[in-house]
């Protein structure tokens, strides 16, 4: 039988892409942790948004759970890369529990500019997305109610603050550039004499995500984002290749959710992953559309990225003797 000859199509691939330097120390922190203590370990939070991660740390001996009265006494317990609020650490010492925190160092950062901001007497207005762990680890820095957020232009453009005179803005480190942009001229509008951050609270992995994405999208008439439903940079991912000018583009966790309708007159396909989701999955969805098209693939890198985490030494269970 003569085979059918496969229909050609160019797959964009947006580089850096995926994995970033919070992630994977997370992960080294969390392997680390069951190789220095044995199984098991608790980790509070998905340790990063991603279930293929979840699942694969499962599998050495990781138990996930939401809050730290799930893990027993005695247990060793993993903080996620989100952060927490000041509370869990305390908690975790009152009840002795030993515990690894492995929020990336980037939003540590922005939680020292938060209370650095309160100690000055500065209200705080967060720029991020109600309900997301990055959002309560950085609003339970600071005592409750000394943090406003801001989702979106229109509330920069009705908050009420105590003073005019003294506040500052903080941000998620996982929005998208744009959008903050605007949030933020909206705040400055209202505000003159709003402090900001240092630097950017966005972080490099983000910046460079987007830009990578918004490079390729205008020449591709479809942008596959490998990354999970409640990973907030991959679903910005998706926003900005729309914005660039892609006529549709995809959330996917993996390779199973493609539906291959959306190939239809398609020639260009963009394809990227969230700084959650690791290139294995990126790599079977290439293997998957060359099962279906003569596929050529095109790199473009924007930038280079040298980042690098240590993962601090992890606590050790006292040894029984
Ligand atoms: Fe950190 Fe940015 Fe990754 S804040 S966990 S480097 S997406």
């Amino acid at each position: 039988s003569a085979e059918i000859a496969r229909p050609p199509l160019t797959v964009l691939l947006a580089a850096p892409r995926g994995f970033c330097a919070g992630v994977d120390r997370a992960i080294a922190i969390v392997r680390q942790a069951i190789r220095d203590n044995g199984a098991p370990v608790y980790v509070r939070h998905e340790i990063v948004h991603n279930r293929h991660v979840v699942d694969e740390l499962k599998d050495l001996g990781a138990i996930f759970v939401e809050e730290l009265d799930e893990v027993p006494d005695g247990g060793l317990v993993v903080f996620s890369a989100h952060g927490v609020p000041k509370e869990v650490p305390h908690e975790a010492k009152r009840r002795r529990l030993l515990y690894a925190d492995a929020t990336c160092p980037l939003v540590s950062k922005v939680h020292r500019e938060v209370e650095r901001h309160h100690k000055t007497g500065c209200t705080v207005l967060l720029i991020g997305h109600a309900g997301h762990p990055e959002v309560i680890g950085t609003m339970g820095q600071v005592p409750e109610g000394s943090v406003l957020l801001i989702e979106t232009v229109e509330d920069a453009k009705t908050v009420v603050v105590p003073d005019a005179g003294r506040i500052a803005y903080s941000t998620q480190t996982t929005l998208s550039v744009a959008d903050t942009a605007d949030i933020v001229s909206a705040l400055k509008a209202r505000f003159p004499r709003l402090e900001g951050p240092r630097n950017e609270d966005i972080c490099y992995a983000t910046t460079n995500r987007q830009q990578a994405v918004a490079a390729i999208a205008p020449e591709a008439d479809l942008v596959l984002i490998v990354g999970a439903p409640n990973s907030s940079n991959s679903k910005r991912l998706v926003e900005v290749a729309l914005k660039a000018g892609s006529s549709r583009s995809e959330l996917i966790q993996n390779e199973g959710e493609i539906d291959w309708a959306w190939f239809k007159d398609v020639r260009t396909v963009g394809l990227s992953a969230g700084a959650s989701a690791p290139e294995r999955l990126v790599d079977e969805v290439i293997a998957a559309i060359r099962d279906r098209f003569a596929v050529e693939i095109v790199e473009r890198r924007i930038s280079d990225e040298n980042v690098f985490f240590r993962a601090p030494p992890t606590p050790r269970r006292p040894a029984l003797v």
